[in-house]
Parts: structure tokens; sequence; C-alpha cells
């Protein structure tokens, strides 16, 4: 996967409590272009693997279960510096700390159920998107 892409997943609750469209309107309206995405539900087998980076901390169990509660939307997107200005669109990791304006600041109800996951390097944008997709499911 080239640089100037990211991988992100609206999480369960975002869902549940409706606020998929005005995420992804929030996504394009920062400048992002959605080049693959899919509305899907990871198995707790799935959202382990996923998460297995944080296999050791106390949240993980519950990182999981959270994860594999409901369906989920996981897109690739495409932007120049996307890593970063999409960490910067989605804002904190804990809502508490976000910035006004940052869709986990609008959406997020808690660190865990904090409505956006986004990658934090190249490197694990190119891996997770690689998890959910096929290289024929990306319309650059
Ligand atoms: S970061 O941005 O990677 O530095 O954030 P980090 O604090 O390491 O958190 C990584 C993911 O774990 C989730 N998390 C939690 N889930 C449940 N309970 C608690 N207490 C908790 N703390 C952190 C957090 O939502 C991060 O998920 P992603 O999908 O990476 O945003």
């Amino acid at each position: 996967m080239a640089t100037n892409r990211t991988f992100t997943m609206i999480k369960p609750g975002a869902v549940r409590n409706g606020h998929l469209g005005a995420i992804l309107a929030d996504i394009t309206a920062g400048g992002f272009k959605i080049v693959a995405m899919k509305y899907t539900k990871l198995s707790a087998e799935k959202a382990g693997e996923f998460y297995a980076v944080h296999k050791e901390r106390p949240f993980y169990g519950e990182l999981v279960e959270f994860m594999s509660s409901g369906p989920i939307v996981a897109a690739i997107l495409e932007k120049d510096n996307a890593v970063a200005d999409f960490r910067t669109l989605i804002g904190a990791t804990n809502p508490a700390d976000a910035a006004e304006g940052t869709i986990r600041k609008k959406y997020a109800t808690s660190i865990g159920e904090n409505a956006v996951h986004g990658s934090d390097s190249d490197e694990n944008a190119a891996i997770e998107g690689s998890f959910h997709f096929a290289g024929t499911d990306i319309f650059a």
C-alpha cells in the first residue's frame, strides 16, 4: 500500500448510536478519498487477531469483546499525509482529551468505545488494510 493511505474502522458503538453517516461525512469533508470500504462484523477471534499487539494490556479482553459486539465499517482512505492527518481529524484516543470538533470528541463515549480506529504508522496502515481487504477490493 502506498504511504498516502491509512486504515480506519468505525467501531460498533458509533454504528449502534447512529453516527455512521455523520462520521463518513466528516471523513470525506476532511479531504479523504475512500478507496475501499465494507460493512462487516468481526468475530471475537478476528478482533483478537487485529488487536494482538495489545494482548498483554489489562483492557485486551474488553476491547476484543467490544470490537466483536456488532457491525463495523472498515475502510482504506487516501490523502497526502494520510496517517497523521487522519489522527488529527479523529482526535486523541481518550475522548476526554480530544480537541473540539474531532470525531472522537463528537461521537466517542469512552477510551474503549472511542468511535473510530486510525492506523498509527504507514507500516501498520498497510498491515491493517491487508487484514480486511484484498488488492482487488481497492479502487484508487
Ligand atoms: S494508541 O493511540 O494506540 O496509543 O492508544 P492506546 O492507548 O495504546 O490504545 C490502543 C487501543 O486500545 C483501546 N483502549 C481501550 N479499550 C478498552 N478499555 C480501555 N481502558 C482502553 N484503553 C485503550 C483504544 O480504544 C485503542 O483502540 P484503537 O482502535 O487503536 O483506537
